[in-house]
């Protein structure tokens, strides 16, 4: 299993181009599943997540042909199964996402129960329930979700937490139901707007997609489209964490700054200066490299976009290990979302975990170790922690960071980091 070695103490310097959102790309592969047209997509991310996605959407039959960096075509012209098989599906929570589609084109879907980031249950009932309240007749049988329906209806639904998986299954069903579907307590992430305008360039009838209400109408078929894959905002802000922890000055291109606004918020916070235009972020810190002082602590508490992404949490609590006070992460959308924290022990970080809080002490420095990452997040905030560590990290079973960001070696290289895959 490869691993990451990186010697820390380095400044970062210099641009570095953003990729393609996962979260956006993944559900926008499902929408190939919803017409017999051409799909072409671009800014998709070369991620472990992605090849997985395609390999399951392969076996169904669709085909795909990559048309050159970063861009390929969806042909679903010839399903000829609407299975999901566990073996394919239980490395990727996000394969749940063939729901909503299978059901809504070919009026049956099975579909195993979902894995992924052992960050909690995570549980899929919103996304059965609002199938169910469409018409769909759904039972649960060794261990596959078993749905079909003649033709969904469109239907009113109230979710009572927000889910952005859920939204999106539902919202890509309700496309080709019959009549209206209204979703209430709807996600508003970034990549849930970048779906439904996808799908509207494909014919579909999407109104308030980013608000917490989201009307569709259903229309007959859905056809060809172009769409380019919103810009990566988790990563975005993983980079801009990185430059504020090692100091030095970095320009992020191809990113819009109003999706990072709460990140954008706190890292002001810290005493990082963050500047964008329209496509770029630039961030500059004088960091802890030059003394702990240098780096303010910030407290942050996880909810749903427009509020502080889940996602990010583990990096604050990564640059919190080295900043100047006491600041508490508080995570509300997942339970187990903390596993990082053991291992940033491990590096000398002070951190105590109290239910959903963690409180951390800023330390004076970290020292390299050899470390595990646990999750997705959870090994890119070891990544950070080991940027600013004195001597040398060893980060095992790094294949979750392949999961989530494209060459994050080569581009942490191109801003003058110090990091080497080992095979
Ligand atoms: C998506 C993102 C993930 C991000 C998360 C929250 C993708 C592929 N993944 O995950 O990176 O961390 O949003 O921003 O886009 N829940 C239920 N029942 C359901 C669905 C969800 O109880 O039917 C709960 C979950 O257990 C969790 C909360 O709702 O506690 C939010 O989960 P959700 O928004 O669905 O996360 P994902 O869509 O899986």
């Amino acid at each position: 299993m490869d691993k990451l070695v990186i010697q820390g103490g380095i400044p970062l310097n210099g641009e570095v181009r953003i990729s393609g959102a996962k979260n956006a790309a993944l559900p926008i592969l499902c929408a190939g599943l919803l017409t017999e047209a051409p799909l072409k997509l671009g800014n998709v991310p070369d991620l472990h997540d992605i090849a997985t996605m395609l390999k399951l959407l392969e076996h169904m039959g669709i085909k795909v042909s990559r048309d050159g960096q970063n861009q390929l075509t969806l042909d679903a012209s010839d399903i000829h199964t609407h299975e999901a098989p566990y073996d394919m599906v239980k490395t990727m929570r996000a394969s749940i996402l063939v729901l909503g589609p299978l059901l809504a084109r070919f009026g049956h879907a099975r579909v195993s129960l979902p894995g992924g980031c052992a960050i909690g249950s995570r549980p899929v009932d919103l996304h059965i329930k609002g199938l169910q309240a469409m018409g769909a007749e759904i039972h649960i049988e060794h261990g596959y979700i078993e749905a079909k329906v003649d033709k969904l209806k469109g239907a009113r639904i109230f979710m009572d937490l927000v889910t952005v998986t859920g939204t999106e299954n539902l919202m890509m069903a309700a496309t080709l139901a019959e009549g209206t579907t209204i979703l209430e307590n709807a996600a508003k992430e970034p990549e849930v707007v970048d779906l439904a305008e996808c799908l509207i360039k494909m014919g579909a009838q999407i109104e308030g997609a980013g608000s917490d209400v989201i009307t569709i109408k259903g229309v007959s078929s859905l056809g060809a489209a172009q769409h380019d894959v919103v810009c990566d905002r988790i990563e975005a802000g993983t980079y801009l964490v990185a430059a504020a922890m090692t100091g030095g000055n970095i320009r992020l291109q191809h990113v819009r700054a109003e999706l990072l606004d709460a990140v954008i918020d706190k890292l002001r916070e810290t005493g990082a200066t963050v500047t964008h235009d329209d496509n770029s972020i630039s961030v500059s810190s004088v960091g802890v490299l030059q003394g702990k002082g240098n780096l303010r602590s910030v407290s942050v508490r996880t909810a749903p976009h427009p509020a502080f992404p889940t996602d990010m949490q583990a990096q604050f609590m990564a640059l919190n290990t080295v900043a100047d006070a006491v600041a508490t992460v508080t995570e509300t959308i997942f339970e187990n979302r903390f596993m990082h924290v053991q291992e940033m022990q491990r590096l000398g970080a002070n951190i105590e975990v109290e239910g959903n809080t963690a409180i951390i002490r800023g330390t004076e420095f970290l020292e390299g170790a050899t470390v595990m990452a646990t999750d997705l997040r959870a090994s890119a905030s070891l990544v950070l922690a080991a940027l600013v560590a004195r001597g040398e990290t060893v980060i095992e079973r790094i294949y979750h960071l392949d999961r989530g960001y494209e060459r994050l070696e080569d581009k942490l290289t191109q801003l003058g980091a110090r990091i080497q895959r080992v095979k």
